[in-house]
């Protein structure tokens, strides 16, 4: 029998979990970010907290990921930020009586929002690679009285083939590629939601299976999370720079020698081209974005003192400019002013094609091998698939 002191801290602690949780939900139905009363009702009935139960109510509530694994100061799990969480549910368009399958189970939480969603007719199965989290998952939805999701432990690249097919399958970690599985477990029709990473930007993309087997995007959003360990590992592109920081460039791109980039850095040759106005956000998505899809050597450059920069990296130069409201591009080493041109020139194209930004794409994933893309597409190769992108307007 819990002492009557337990009971009562209980209560106040369940209470003061209500008020949060509502003032969450009203901020996040205010912000657009839950437009569905499905969604709404999800939000409101599951209790974050009991997923979380070593952060405190105030923290559980906030609208922030919270790392609960680390490896060597690195987060491998978190329960994701509420608010990207209602946006991918959004997406995800679940109904009453769908089987959906989550690859990431992390907490638990998403689980349980989707089997609120889903209800007693649905079927919710979630796979997590590390078994301790699959475990911990188990508690807390039992603690939430969440009692019909299947938990499996695995690596997720693979699905979960004893629940197939799904109507609905959606991983809440990074993936590079878009793995067969995915597709093979999917019912036609289904939707599959990924945070893909796409030339180094993450867009959390909705594809909708084809009765051709293309997966076309229904919806795409900017976001950022965890990557695939496992089988989906890969290696993010980060070279070190002596004395500089990292240069993120992507897997496909050139070859990058961080000793050459070091040389090539001490070697400005100051600003070029007029003044232009780039947002925080236009380092991953927006002009970011755009530069990766349309230049093989643009990268991130991360210094550990100064302000991230987007650059185009060749052998003997570089350009980069650091977004700002009055950023210029700036040239180093012998073939900087080239690359700074080409820089210069990427900025304009994205300016005359309306700034677009990730949800202004569209992307199939197609076989490799499917024949040549249409004339304007761009076309990024993954180990499984080829990605199509195109501007929508
Ligand atoms: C952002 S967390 C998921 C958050 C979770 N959905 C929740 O509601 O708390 C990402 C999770 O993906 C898991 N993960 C990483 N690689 C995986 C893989 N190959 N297969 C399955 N899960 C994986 C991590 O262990 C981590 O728990």
């Amino acid at each position: 029998m819990p002492a009557a002191e337990d009971v009562a801290r209980a209560a106040l602690v369940a209470r003061t979990a209500l008020v949060a949780r509502t003032a969450l939900v009203d901020a996040l139905t205010a912000s657009g970010r839950i437009r569905s009363p499905a969604v709404e009702d999800a939000f409101r009935s599951v209790p974050r907290h009991l997923f979380l139960p070593e952060a405190t109510v105030d923290t559980a509530y906030a609208d922030d990921a919270i790392a609960v694994q680390r490896v060597e100061g690195v987060a491998t799990s978190s329960a994701s930020q509420p608010s990207m969480v209602a946006i991918m549910l959004e997406q995800l368009d679940l109904r009453p009586g769908m089987r959906v399958l989550e690859i990431g189970a992390g907490t638990g939480w998403n689980a349980a929002l989707m089997a609120r969603i889903v209800g007693p007719t649905g079927a919710v199965t979630t796979v997590d690679i590390d078994p301790h989290l699959v475990d911990s998952a188990g508690r807390h939805l039992a603690a939430a009285g969440v009692t019909d999701v299947r938990l499996r432990s695995g690596d997720g690249v693979l699905g979960v083939p004893d629940g197939a097919p799904y109507d609905r399958i959606v991983l809440t970690v990074g993936s590079d590629d878009v793995w067969p599985a995915w597709v093979e477990q999917l019912v036609p029709g289904g939707r599959l939601l990924l945070p893909l990473a796409v030339r180094g930007t993450q867009l959390s993309t909705a594809f909708d299976l084809g009765p051709d087997g293309v997966l076309r995007s229904h919806s795409v959003r900017s976001c950022g999370f965890i990557r695939l360990r496992g089988l989906g590992a890969v290696d993010e592109g980060a070279v070190e720079v002596p004395g500089v920081g990292s240069l993120l460039v992507p897997s496909d791109g050139p070859a990058v020698e961080a000793d050459a980039v070091a040389a090539v850095l001490a070697d400005p040759r100051g600003p070029s081209g007029p003044p232009v106005s780039l947002g925080r956000a236009d380092l991953w998505d927006g002009f970011g974005l755009w530069l990766a899809l349309t230049e093989p050597g643009a990268g991130r450059m991360l210094p550990s003192t100064d302000a991230p920069a987007l650059v185009l990296v060749g052998a003997a130069g570089l350009a980069s400019v650091v977004p700002g409201p009055d950023a210029r591009v700036h040239v180093f080493g012998a073939e900087g002013a080239d690359l700074a041109r080409r820089l210069d020139g990427a900025l304009r194209a994205w300016t005359a094609a309306g700034s677009p930004g990730g949800p202004d794409w569209r992307v199939a994933v197609v076989r490799a091998g499917s024949g040549d893309p249409p004339e304007g597409v761009r076309v990024v190769r993954t180990a499984h698939h080829h990605l199509l992108l195109d501007l929508v307007r």
